[in-house]
């Protein structure tokens, strides 16, 4: 293969597009794919950053070879060590025998944990701020800890261009549209691009509005993430920073309300059901509900994130709270969720501790509750239809 696109006259992304991966990271579902992003720059010095999973070695080499013709590889930077971008170092620096590898002293800490120790003789350890002198361009290196790993480092050029690792990327292979600027943000890219900040670096907040206070005063023209599309034009730069200011303080995005039900025989959904018609009777435009036991929960997260209402319901199974609920709000919670008003539906046919066990998960993201809970016994009646509209107007009330 040698399919790379030329971003600039000594610019490529080399990058290769996965289909096959079911899941990232083991956890999160990729019906659209996602990309695994390289970048070669051919300036005086010919520096590579990065490289790719590996179940795509084979093709990024290749396209590796075409985009740099007879020249041999003078740097390979590395933004982040999590092996979806490492898995070819090693491979690189074989065929590249004055290579030198620009990483920091944990990404060296990392690569050994990985892949060993044979090119130790060539690593070119850089500290925060320092820079590299690779021809019309200065490097500089601003490390950016947790966003998501420890080793995380950005660089800067001196022409604008911003090799900022995770951070501005998306799930989702590249259909043609390699740079943000050909594509509707609003429609095609920022649900899939919040679910993957969402999940997989939401957690880290206030690393990344730490780093987003380094990059303040300095020119970023062009942003060049590890996945999905970059992002070259003032707007969208500055469109996505806001929103990346938005999850990094875990904000809501707008008012709007997540209803997440479990519900093994239709009960507790007619009252999901209930509520949504009843928020909408009182003007609440955005509201979505799931099935816990049936949407991944990387999806549910990101939605839960993006409004500014949580409810859940709380049912009981063998006493404790239902297995699908409880394992959903672990995982909410270890996206650092907070900030967010709650309102929650319960449904014990015969006791149990379903409602203390989802406080007790939900203790450290500090909600603040709307309403009274709703406590079904087993299915609705006249008297909880009356607590359901209740609570819609509570949730509506808490918007304005
Ligand atoms: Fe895309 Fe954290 O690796």
């Amino acid at each position: 293969m040698f399919f790379y696109q030329q971003l600039e006259n000594d610019l490529y992304r080399i990058g290769v597009n996965d289909r096959r991966t079911a899941r990232f990271e083991n956890m999160f579902p990729m019906p659209d794919g996602v990309s695994y992003n390289s970048y070669l720059i051919k300036d005086e010095k010919k520096v590579l950053f990065d490289t790719v999973d590996a179940s795509f070695i084979n093709d990024f080499y290749s396209n590796l070879n075409h985009a740099l013709g007879e020249d041999k590889l003078d740097y390979l930077v590395i933004t982040h060590m999590e092996p979806d971008h490492s898995s070819a170092i090693n491979m690189v620096l074989k065929d590249h025998p004055d290579c030198k590898l620009v990483g920091n002293k944990k990404t060296f800490q990392f690569l050994e944990q990985f892949f060993g120790d044979e090119f130790k003789d060539r690593y070119l350890e850089v500290k925060n701020g320092e820079t590299l002198e690779i021809g019309k361009r200065t490097l500089e290196f601003i490390f950016a800890p947790m966003v998501h790993w420890p080793e995380v480092m950005f660089v800067l050029s001196s022409e604008g261009e911003l090799f900022s690792a995770d951070a501005f990327g998306t799930f989702g292979a590249i259909e043609g549209h390699y740079s943000s600027d050909l594509i509707d943000m609003d429609r095609a890219f920022i649900d899939e691009a919040r679910r993957y900040y969402i999940n997989i670096v939401g957690k880290q907040g206030r690393s990344v509005i730490a780093i987003l206070k380094k990059l303040e005063g300095k020119e970023v023209k062009m942003i060049l993430p590890l996945h999905g599309p970059i992002h070259r034009q003032k707007d969208k730069i500055e469109y996505f920073i806001e929103k990346y200011k938005t999850w990094g303080s875990f904000e809501s995005e707008e008012d709007g309300v997540l209803i997440a039900y479990s519900s093994m025989y239709g009960n507790t959904e007619e009252a999901a059901d209930m509520l949504a018609y009843e928020l909408s009777e009182n003007g609440v435009k955005n509201i979505h509900i799931y099935d816990v036991s049936e949407y991944d929960y990387s999806y549910i997260i990101s939605d839960a994130h993006k409004f500014s209402n949580f409810v859940y319901t709380a049912i009981n199974y063998n006493t404790d709270l239902y297995p699908r609920m409880d394992a959903f709000l672990r995982e909410l919670v270890c996206t650092g969720f907070q900030n967010r008003k709650v309102s929650v539906i319960t449904n014990m046919s015969w006791g149990g501790r379903a409602e203390k066990i989802a406080e007790e998960i939900l203790e450290s993201s500090k909600l603040e509750k709307i309403g009274e809970t709703i406590s079904l016994k087993s299915s609705l009646d006249e008297e909880k239809v009356g607590e359901i509209k209740e609570l819609a107007k509570a949730i509506a009330d808490s918007m304005k």
